[in-house]
């Protein structure tokens, strides 16, 4: 056979293979439907569901303990900690009262060992923790160590973490890489605190936990008013706060009757003290665990059991956060090309460029440039596959790569809609007020910069059981420093 026909021959067939994977990342309309309905249903269970424990597979559903939405009146500096997916940040948080803030902040890279190694324990990560905490206080607060006047400080703890009050909760398990065994059923409050004390900063007082999520929510609510998402005459009202970025997950205002998991006395407290909402942090990364309904693909069953740090958990989270995207890529580029449809200048897995064969080196950040390459010859792509993983490429098999890209994200977006199709219409929100909308505050890097994201999301929210109408209501509104003005937010009312 000719070099030609060869060639022509082989692209024909990887061209089918990967159209072939397209079409099982597929989310169409029926499946959307079918999903926000088992979202809803995971969500009435697990608000009824009484203990939440590491082996516990439904979605969490947990609550808060924060029971009432910011109106940008709030005043006061209040100190904050972020331990996200790769940073620890600090920052002190001046509220104006006039839905404005400032902030000063110190931002470190978690120690690569801290997150990678099984054996270090829960007293030198938060002993770090509390060490940069030292770092800010002597650079931007030194008159309190001086002074020993009390800084009340709102910790932002992006995991699962079984909340008991508003100022403790112990960890249900690590996601976005962290693996420390000894944390587990620990309270992360408690482990703050002490190592704060044993360093000498006994007057800063951990004196609210947050997730993440719930940040981005209570921040959103103080800013809203002055954020330009209202069109004059609409009303508008902050419903959902969620994050798309390393991780994924949400959270919304819940009927307190409606929480069935929480103790009759919990309730006839809160109830007691005019108390009609509470915060529910959903943990939507959790959602279904079981694969009634997921679309699942053998990538997604490979990246869960081989490579990551959780398995059988996080499963919606694994389809949808920007920790996974490259990570699906680099899973189905490295199948064509052990099926010999690809990269035929190395004969097999082992001579492969060392970064494509190495799991989470490809980052959803050359995903985003691939997606809107529209370069001649996808040049972009040439460049940006050979810095990232050192991969040098044809252009046929490039115009394929952009294909994959384009079916990852899509699906990705399209399960992002679905949580939020469900509690709007769980909670009613879309039909509260004639002519009501939502805003829905929304933080995280996919999000944020991701090409196109939050368009495919409206796409989809408009197919799915809200409808065209529905989505015309919703405004995706991108809540800045959710972590530390929200956590702020919580410690000003514990
Ligand atoms: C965690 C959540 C967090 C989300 C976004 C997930 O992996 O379980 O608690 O809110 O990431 O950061």
């Amino acid at each position: 056979m000719s070099f030609e026909k060869f060639h022509k021959q082989n692209q024909v067939q990887l061209t089918k293979a990967v159209d072939e994977i397209c079409q099982e990342f597929v989310v169409d309309e029926a499946k959307l439907e079918e999903l926000t309905s088992y979202f809803i249903e995971s969500m009435e269970k697990g608000l009824g569901q009484k203990e939440e424990n590491a082996e516990y597979k439904g979605l969490p559903m947990i609550p808060t303990f924060v029971t009432g939405k910011p109106n940008g009146t709030e005043k006061g500096v209040l100190l904050a900690a972020d331990l996200g997916g790769t940073n620890f940040r600090v920052c002190s948080v001046t509220l104006s009262g006039d839905h404005r803030f400032s902030l000063q902040q110190l931002k470190s890279k978690i120690p690569e060992e801290l997150l990678e190694d099984e054996a270090v324990t829960s007293d030198e990560l938060f002993g770090y923790l509390a060490r940069r905490t030292m770092v800010f206080m002597k650079k931007f607060h030194p008159e309190y160590l001086q002074n020993g006047e009390k800084l009340k400080l709102g910790f932002t703890f992006s995991y699962p973490v079984n909340q008991t009050s508003l100022s403790s909760g112990t960890l249900i398990r690590w996601t976005k890489g962290f693996k420390i065994k000894d944390t587990i059923g620990k309270d992360v409050v408690d482990l703050y605190q002490s190592q704060l004390e044993s360093q000498g900063m006994p007057m800063v007082r951990v004196v609210a936990l947050a997730n993440d999520t719930v940040g981005t929510f209570l921040s959103h609510c103080y800013c809203s008013l002055n954020n330009g998402s209202m069109t004059s005459g609409e009303i508008s009202e902050p419903v959902i706060g969620c994050i798309f970025g390393t991780g994924t997950n949400g959270c919304y205002m819940e009927k307190i009757e409606n929480i069935k998991k929480l103790s009759d006395e919990q309730r006839e407290q809160l109830i007691s003290e005019g108390k009609t909402e509470m915060c529910i942090n959903t943990e939507w990364g959790s959602f279904d665990n079981d694969l009634k309904h997921l679309p699942t693909t053998k990538y997604d069953v490979d990246i869960d059991q081989k490579f990551s740090s959780n398995p059988g958990f996080h499963l919606f989270e694994k389809r949808v956060s920007g920790m996974f995207l490259g990570e699906l890529l680099r899973n189905v580029l490295v199948d064509l090309h052990s099926r010999r449809l690809i990269f035929h200048q190395y004969p097999d897995t082992e001579s492969l460029p060392h970064r494509l064969r190495t799991p989470f080196d490809l980052s959803s950040e050359v995903l985003s440039h691939i997606e809107i390459d529209d370069s001649s010859e996808l040049r972009e792509t040439e460049l940006s596959l050979l810095q990232s993983l050192r991969l040098p490429t044809t252009y046929e098999e490039r115009v394929e790569i952009q294909k994959l890209v384009r079916a990852i994200s899509r699906r990705s977006a399209y399960l992002a809609a679905v949580p939020i199709s469900a509690i709007l219409i769980k909670t009613g929100a879309l039909n509260k007020r004639y002519h009501g909308e939502v805003e829905i505050g929304c933080d995280g890097s996919v999000v944020e910069y991701y090409p196109g994201f939050r368009s495919m999301m409206r796409h989809a929210l408009a197919l799915s059981p809200i409808g065209p109408d529905g989505e015309r209501k919703v405004h995706l509104c991108i809540a800045k420093d959710g972590s530390g003005v929200g956590a702020a937010l919580c410690a000003l009312v514990a």
